[in-house]
């Protein structure tokens, strides 16, 4: 294991009564890399994440944020941790503003009374970070799932996560729209942030990925560079080629 990792789950391992849905899986998370989770339905990934997101402990094995082992018995101790999760269920209260999204729980106030132009002011440069140009006052059930995915990434940057974890982020997005969050992925990467991405979509591990952790029925196959060959990916010995749609 290289040590300059930011986040690392340590073979760890996930029972659910009696079925083993994770065994001794090993990922990394760097500094301004994009590790892919990458498996079929029901491999175990979201499990895994998971159990870095606060909603899971592991049976067994540890979790190490730079070089120590930590509990994240829970979401707020990830979040203090610095590790923001985009779950494949979004998180946002459809009938709230985009401010009042991104500053919920921690809402500015002046004198006890809420400062709408602090929380404005807090929602914008998160925006900005992504260059994204929508009005914060806008209410997040008017927008899209792929404007929304934005504003919950932005919500992670404005709390300042070192690790953000993105399940299935383009599952339900337009081509144009996974382009731009790719373009905000590259620039999570320029601002050192580690993410981990998951995803069965080979063209799109080629063109973000730089590590590809591959899960099958919840064992570690291997962990390999993104640029490794297609056909090296979805050898028999890495995937089945059944998780291929
Ligand atoms: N809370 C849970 N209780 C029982 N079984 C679960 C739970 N969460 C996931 N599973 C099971 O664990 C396996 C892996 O699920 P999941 O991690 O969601 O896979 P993936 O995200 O790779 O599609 C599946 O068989 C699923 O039914
Ligand atoms: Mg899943």
């Amino acid at each position: 294991m290289s040590n300059d990792a930011l986040l690392v789950l340590d073979k760890v391992c996930k029972s659910f009564g009696s079925v083993q849905v994770i065994d001794e899986a090993t990922v990394e998370v760097h500094a301004g890399k994009v590790s892919v989770l990458l498996g079929e339905n029901g491999a175990g990934k979201s499990t895994l994440i998971k159990m870095i997101a606060g909603v899971h402990e592991p049976d067994a094995g540890r979790i190490l944020m730079d070089g120590n082992a930590v509990k994240i018995p829970n979401t707020k101790a990830s979040e203090a941790l610095g590790i923001a999760t985009i779950h494949q269920e979004l998180n946002l209260v459809p009938s709230m503003t985009i401010a009042e999204n991104i500053t919920l729980g921690r809402v500015p106030r002046k004198f006890g009374i809420i400062n709408r132009r602090a929380m404005r002011q807090i929602a914008r440069e998160a925006m900005d970070k992504l260059g994204l140009n929508l009005d914060v006052n806008t209410p997040v059930g008017e927008l899209g799932l792929a404007q929304q995915q934005l504003v919950e990434i932005a919500k992670a940057l404005s709390l300042d996560a070192r690790v953000l974890i993105l399940d299935e982020p383009t599952a339900a997005l337009t081509k144009a729209e996974i382009a731009h969050l790719f373009s905000v992925v590259n620039t999570l990467k320029a601002q050192g942030v580690g993410m981990v991405f998951i995803s069965h979509h080979l063209d799109e591990i080629a063109e973000i990925g730089d590590f590809v952790n591959v899960l099958r029925d919840g064992k570690f196959i291997a962990t390999v560079l993104a640029d490794t060959e297609e056909n090296e990916l979805v050898r028999p010995t890495l995937m089945q080629p059944a998780c291929w749609p």
